[in-house]
């Protein structure tokens, strides 16, 4: 028959092939081709007694249809004597179906040792026993077929079956492992938990259904996995009844329940339980790699932790220092944005986009064929959080909100911003700082389209005259400004605002007084109304992109800046850029005073991948990941102060290329205010990663995780292990071509 899976030629081991599932598995597999060894104790359902008749009743029945068969009567503990029939009668053994088993059914307290050992005995060590006799011939030939038997009893527990239920469990474990060693060698092992009417099942089922759940309606299942074209491996399948489902493991994402320095508390677990138990988001783990992986993770997070413990435990922090400790961390109700590209249009002309200029068309015109949203609407998406019902309603977090100024601001994208649609925005306290004169919080903002993240808004809100609480100053969470470099600027942009800037902008969400109200600016201490600082900072993102990024809105990573001082409408805007690789430096003046309103900012840029490929191939042959560490080298020039201080390590690599060891470089940043040399570390590494140019560049690019990367050898690392997960938080931020 045309396409009809054979299996010619095959030699078909199936233990416990006198009568139930076995024998229909014999008989299929012997209908179409294969040998088979025909295997049964020919005992009763619970182990007793001994016959030949049932496997030779089988045997018979295959050969009168004119297949090949041969008995064998051993018990599935001699696994070797098994086997050696297969070998001595067809001269090779390519598929093992590991189906014997009886039962002990008892209320757990009832079970005898014998009922628990005979049990184990017969599934588990059995199937071990029949597997391992076969395992080196499959491997020298390089084909194999393993199917294991469990049961709906392991899955799930079953009444009455606690001896049973923990061997059938038992073989889904074996049957994983077998399936990662075996892989290279083309050996294959699956796990299936049937269903179907047998001697087995007589006792638990009523007859009609016995007869129903015929044992043909499971074997073509074990047919399938065994097929040599058949890639399923590692896999646990649920059949019967001529259904088929596949089962996989499912976690959580649990909650951290611990803190740095702190001891882990069955208080903390009980609080966090809800979570712990919460389904939603679900991940999927595939292997005790990834699970690990997340442990790491997780070590990591803690060890990031700032120390709170300490202040904690003082008694001379103030009241107000373990007031506001007991905010950072406060999530805020969820937040969501809807939008269409009216909205989009609406915030563009609030940031001084515009027709005279053709190029901003597609930002103003939603039948342009290229439309899209500038990137800087992300923030439009997160500020809702910022306001009403946001920062002024966290409890505990008394200050005065009528004295918030926006001090930074940080916008990361991860993808374009859809042209239209609904992001729902996750906000949390992340830091909470001492400057003194004011108090500063930082806000992270993290805006999901479904489940897919699109951007994260980091906002720095400065509440002047709440400081001086004796809290700390600085924070590892803070983006950091970066100080533009000391030459003429590379490019400069004007536009001038116009007066009713602030009235239009404001139509984009932000509807504080303090900008159209000329009453309420004089409350403020201005003596007209001032400029949105988030307009401003609109109308330099705009000219970044429109200077270095050809008005590309995909080209956008991020930007971040620090409003340094107020704008009012009708005021001209200059912004001055320095390109440094992939990153704009600038910072905008007003024309008209000379005064700098956003200060030490810059805007990250995606590298087109003409820039990388011309890159690349102008230095015929080099490597890939020079330019990576040139990047870094030039970042830790303008940030390496901060990064000594969050990092105090020092890394070394080794990058190969065919095998070899082509470039060693060494990152420091333990001493001094950090650096980046070629060759090994001059003192002693803290940790060493030797991994292929190629790897490296996926890493970077964030196509291969750097877990997976580790456990799969791709990726190895020497000394102190945890300390690269900082350095993946520096490959991430600051390895951007
Ligand atoms: P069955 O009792 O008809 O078949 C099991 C066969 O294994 C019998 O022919 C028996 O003589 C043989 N056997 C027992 N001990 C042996 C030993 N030490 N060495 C060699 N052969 C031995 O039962 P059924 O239902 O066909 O079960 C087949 C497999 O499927 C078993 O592993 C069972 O645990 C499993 N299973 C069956 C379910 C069902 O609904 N029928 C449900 C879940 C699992």
């Amino acid at each position: 028959m045309d396409g009809q899976l054979r299996f010619d030629g095959r030699v078909v081991l199936v233990t416990g092939a006198g009568g139930g599932l076995g024998r229909a598995y014999a008989l299929a597999f012997a209908e179409r081709g294969a040998s088979v060894v025909v295997n049964d104790l020919g005992g009763d359902f619970r182990g007793m007694g001994k016959s030949s008749s049932a496997a030779d009743n089988v045997v018979e029945e295959i050969r009168k249809k004119g297949g090949k068969a041969v008995a064998n009567y051993d018990s599935v503990e001699a696994g070797e004597k098994v086997v050696k029939t297969a070998l001595e009668a067809f001269g090779k053994i390519d598929i093992v179906i590991n189906n014997a088993g009886i039962l002990r059914d008892r209320s757990f307290v009832r079970i005898s040792d014998e009922d628990w050992d005979l049990v184990h005995k017969v599934h588990l060590r059995g199937s071990f026993q029949v597997t391992r006799a076969a395992w080196d011939h499959m491997k020298k030939q390089k084909f194999g077929r393993i199917i294991m038997t469990a049961s709906a009893s392991g899955i799930y527990g079953n009444f009455g079956q606690a001896n049973y239920s923990a061997a059938k469990l038992g073989l889904l474990g074996l049957s994983k492992t077998l399936a990662i060693e075996g892989r290279k060698f083309n050996i294959h092992c699956n796990t299936i938990a049937p269903t179907a009417g047998s001697r087995m099942t007589e006792t638990v089922m009523p007859p009609e259904l016995v007869d129903a759940l015929k044992p043909d309606y499971v074997a073509p299942l074990v047919l399938w996995l065994c097929h040599e074209s058949c890639e399923e491996n590692g896999s646990l399948f649920e059949v019967g009844a001529g259904w088929i489902g596949k089962l996989r493991w499912e976690r959580t994402l649990g909650a951290i329940v611990r803190q740095k320095n702190q001891p882990m508390t069955p208080e903390a677990v009980k609080a966090n339980w809800e979570k712990i138990c919460d389904f939603d988001n679900a991940s999927r783990p595939q292997t005790v790699q990834e699970s690990t992986a997340g442990m790491i993770e997780v070590l990591n997070k803690i060890d990031s932790q700032e120390d709170i413990s300490m202040s904690h435990t003082s008694h001379a922090v103030s009241e107000t220092t373990s007031r506001f400790n007991r905010v950072i961390g406060y999530k805020l109700p969820q937040q969501t944005f809807s939008y269409t590209e009216l909205e989009a249009i609406m915030y563009a002309l609030g940031v001084g986009a515009s027709i005279k200029n053709p190029e901003n068309l597609k930002f103003l015109y939603e039948g342009s064929s290229d439309f899209s949203c500038l990137p800087t609407f992300g923030v439009i998406a997160a500020q809702k959080s910022m306001m009403g019902g946001g920062l002024s309603d966290v409890p505990g977090l008394n200050v005065n909100f009528a004295k918030l100024l926006h001090g930074e601001q940080y916008l990361e994208l991860y993808k374009p911003l859809p042209r239209t649609g609904q992001l729902t925005s996750e906000s949390v306290i992340v830091d909470i700082l001492d400057k003194g004169s004011g108090l500063v919080i930082l806000l992270d903002v993290y805006s999901y389209s479904g489940k897919e993240l699109i951007c994260f808004n980091q906002f720095s809100v400065f509440i002047v005259g709440s400081g001086g609480f004796g809290g700390k100053k600085t924070s590892n969470k803070a983006k950091e400004t970066v100080p533009p470099p000391k030459r003429p600027p590379d490019a400069v942009l004007a536009d001038t605002t116009s007066l009713n800037q602030a009235v239009l902008y404001r139509l984009s969400g932000d509807s504080n007084p303090l900008h159209i109200d000329p009453s309420f600016a004089s409350l403020g201490g201005f003596d007209k109304p001032i400029l949105h600082g988030l307009c401003s900072f609109g109308f330099s993102a705009r000219h970044v992109l429109q200077q270095f990024g050809n008005n590309d809105a995909s080209r956008f990573r991020a930007i971040k800046a620090r409003f340094a001082k107020p704008v009012y409408p009708g005021q001209t805007l200059l912004t001055e850029m320095w390109k440094e690789g992939n990153r704009i430096h600038f910072q905008t003046k007003v024309q008209e005073t000379g005064d700098i309103v956003l200060s030490n900012a810059y805007v990250d840029l995606v590298p087109t991948s003409d820039d990388l490929s011309a890159k690349v191939s102008s230095k015929d042959g080099a490597l890939q990941s020079t330019l990576v560490f040139e990047e870094i080298g030039r970042r830790i020039k303008d940030v390496g102060k901060e990064l000594v201080k969050k990092v105090n390590a020092v890394f070394e690599w080794n990058i190969t290329k065919h095998g070899k060891t082509a470039a060693q470089w060494t990152i420091d940043l333990k001493n001094g205010s950090g650096e980046l040399y070629q060759g090994p570390a001059r003192g002693s590494a803290d940790t060493v990663f030797t991994l292929s140019d190629e790897d490296f560049m996926e890493v970077v690019l964030g196509k291969l995780n750097p877990q997976k990367a580790f456990f799969s050898g791709k990726l190895r690392v020497k000394g102190n292990i945890m300390l690269s997960q900082k350095l993946e938080m520096i490959l991430k931020d600051y390895a951007k071509l």
